[in-house]
């Protein structure tokens, strides 16, 4: 792959303006200088992220959350540096002569994992396009999978014989101790075999699009396991796999929806008739990992899992989920049972498009769920129904919406609309007031701590404060602090400007110094300063240097009986002691 100078770098990063792209994703308003909108890397509802125009950085005074444009980009769209640098320079109109692939980010670590998952893909897809193939290929073909989606969704199948992708691995130089840790072979006491025999392989794709690991069909036997999906490994989580993301996230952003599915195939089925924007877990339920990348796909998340009960269990532990950062899903149900793809076939696309567009809202959902769980002609049952709908309601922040549930419900029960709002009301007297928003513990820090972070907020500002750093102190008692500081005078020194935006992509690579410098950034000060200000951080910084040098002196005096030393050591204690009074 070709690699970008650093100076390209910056100069794609300054041909952007961080305030327009972030504003593509979330809505930001105008306040004073900077824009504020909620910060998307944390579970919030409030504004408390600012973008600033004029520094090209955004901050988040709530999570801490801080970077350039690329930064962001790479965050939110879960891309690498090198797409988040292609997809601004597309925006920028600025040519850039480099292959993006899903390799670029590999962490080293991981690289030969990655390797094993991206030749077996391989392996697998080579086998369903030869004769031993056409079973499973008709098997797929019968299920509407043509040749293009065997080819989008790097379908692939593996044979009976079960040492077939062992052999091509080890000649391939894998060792067995790799292969094994994939989950791709086991080894017992007959020596090592394929684990997957016979079965159609769907690979199964991260976020950014890389094979980490497989989930087998069967397709013409008969198991107890429909499917096989590959061990966890460092890199195949399922909690936070996410199937078709990396397909489904543009379409799911331009569109403003994304639709979650239960069943791999019944994304693949959605694709298949151009409603591209949808994702499936690995059956498993929707973690908080899920919720949160859900939250930042699109606006708008529907919730389409099987018809059946155990669709319904899902559907409403996923609500629950979602609510916990602040999403309201809306609710897709399908009749007899169907899943997404036996509906799509059976009725058609434009039949599920119109289930997409009369989506319950969770109330409705809920109301019915109750309903169909009772029997409401029964006094008892109706009562729970009643109540329950009305606890539900309580919860519920939107008049509107409240008034047009107690309309329903009014109609469903036959209890008189003011007696049901009376009820509501005792229920929301009786819940606990509201906690109040735990308020933020501000660790408090000493004065000195605090002289540190404000010199170094300055010095991000303006060169000037470097310059006087350099000179005045060079030095912070603070290792952490000390490390940024070394930081921003060297690469002042090396590019002979500095530019905060730039500053933050040649961090990147230093996880600990950014932690430093977003902890820096958050402490939000004015960016206005009075020299008279610097003068003082510098002051109080210097004296801790003394103090601290004075106090192991003081060690040193305690520890010498020799009456000469003593006399250099009291000398040298003075001496530090005047440069105090004199600073
Ligand atoms: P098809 O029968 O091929 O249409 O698949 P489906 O999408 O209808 O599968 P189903 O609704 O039965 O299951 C949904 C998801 O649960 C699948 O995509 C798998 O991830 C998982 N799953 C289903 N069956 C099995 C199984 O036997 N073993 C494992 N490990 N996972 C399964
Ligand atoms: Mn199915």
């Amino acid at each position: 792959m070709n690699t970008i100078s650093p100076e390209l770098i910056n100069e794609i990063r300054s041909s952007v303006d961080i305030v327009d792209v972030i504003s593509s994703y979330i809505e930001l308003s105008p306040k004073g200088r900077n824009f504020f909108g909620v910060c998307p890397f944390h579970d919030d509802t409030h504004p408390s992220m600012s973008v600033s125009k004029e520094k090209q950085i955004y901050t988040c005074f709530s999570c801490h959350a801080t970077g350039n444009v690329f930064k962001f980009l790479m965050d939110y769209e879960n891309i690498s540096f090198i797409e988040a640098v292609k997809k601004c320079a597309d925006m920028a109109n600025i040519k850039l002569d480099v292959k993006v692939n899903s390799f670029d980010n590999v962490n080293n670590k991981y690289k030969e994992l990655y390797d094993i998952y991206d030749q077996s893909c391989k392996f697998y897809q080579n086998l369903i396009n030869t004769k031993d193939g056409l079973e499973a290929k008709e098997y797929l073909h019968n299920r509407g999978i043509d040749e293009n989606l065997i080819k989008e969704f790097k379908i692939g199948l593996s044979l009976k014989e079960r040492d077939l992708l062992t052999k091509f691995l080890i000649k391939n130089k894998h060792s067995k101790e790799d292969i094994i840790k994939c989950g791709l072979i086991l080894d017992n006491n007959y020596g090592v075999s394929d684990i997957y025999s016979n079965r159609i392989m769907f690979p199964l794709e991260d976020l950014t699009g890389k094979v980490v690991g497989f989930s087998g069909r069967i397709y013409n036997t008969i198991d107890n396991s429909k499917y096989i999906n590959t061990k966890e490994t460092e890199i195949f989580k399922k909690r936070e796999l996410m199937y078709n993301y990396h397909r489904a996230k543009d379409d799911a952003r331009t569109k403003g929806y994304v639709i979650v599915m239960e069943g791999f195939m019944d994304v693949i089925r959605a694709y298949s008739v151009g409603i591209k924007n949808c994702v499936a877990t690995m059956g498993t339920a929707i973690t908080s990992n899920h919720a949160n990348i859900l939250k930042r796909m699109a606006k708008n998340i529907y919730l389409c899992f099987d018809g059946d009960s155990a669709g319904l269990k899902a559907t409403l532990s996923c609500i629950e989920e979602l609510d916990k950062v602040g999403v309201i899903p809306q609710i897709i149900r399908l009749e007899d049972n169907l899943d997404p793809d036996e509906y799509i076939i059976k009725y058609g696309k434009d039949k599920f498009l119109e289930k997409i567009d009369n989506a319950m809202d969770i109330m409705d959902f809920k109301m019915a769920y109750l309903k169909q769980t009772k029997d409401i002609t029964k006094i008892e049952d109706k009562t729970s129904y009643v109540e329950e709908v009305l606890k539900e309601l309580s919860n519920f922040d939107n008049e509107i919406k409240k008034e047009i549930t107690l309309k329903k419900l009014s109609f469903d029960s036959g209890l008189d609309i003011e007696f049901l709002k009376d009820e509501l009301s005792k229920i929301a007297i009786k819940k606990e007031p509201k906690k109040e928003e735990e308020k933020k513990v501000e660790i408090r820090k000493t004065g000195l701590e605090k002289a540190e972070i404000y010199l170094l907020y300055y010095m991000l500002k303006n060169k000037d404060i470097i310059r006087m750093y350099e000179k005045k102190l060079g030095f912070m008692p603070d290792s952490e602090y000390r490390i940024l500081a070394r930081e921003i005078t060297s690469y002042y020194k090396d590019n002979n400007s500095f530019e905060l935006a730039d500053f933050l992509t040649y961090l990147s690579s230093y996880p600990n110094i950014l932690d430093t410098l977003s902890k820096v950034l958050s402490s939000n000060l004015k960016d206005e300063y009075k020299i008279d200000d610097i003068e003082g951080y510098i002051h109080k910084i210097n004296n801790a240097i003394l103090d601290d040098k004075i106090d192991k002196l003081k060690h040193k005096l305690d520890e010498t009986t020799d009456v000469d030393k003593q006399a250099e050591i009291l000398s040298q204690m003075r001496d530090l002691k005047n440069k105090k009074i004199e600073s």
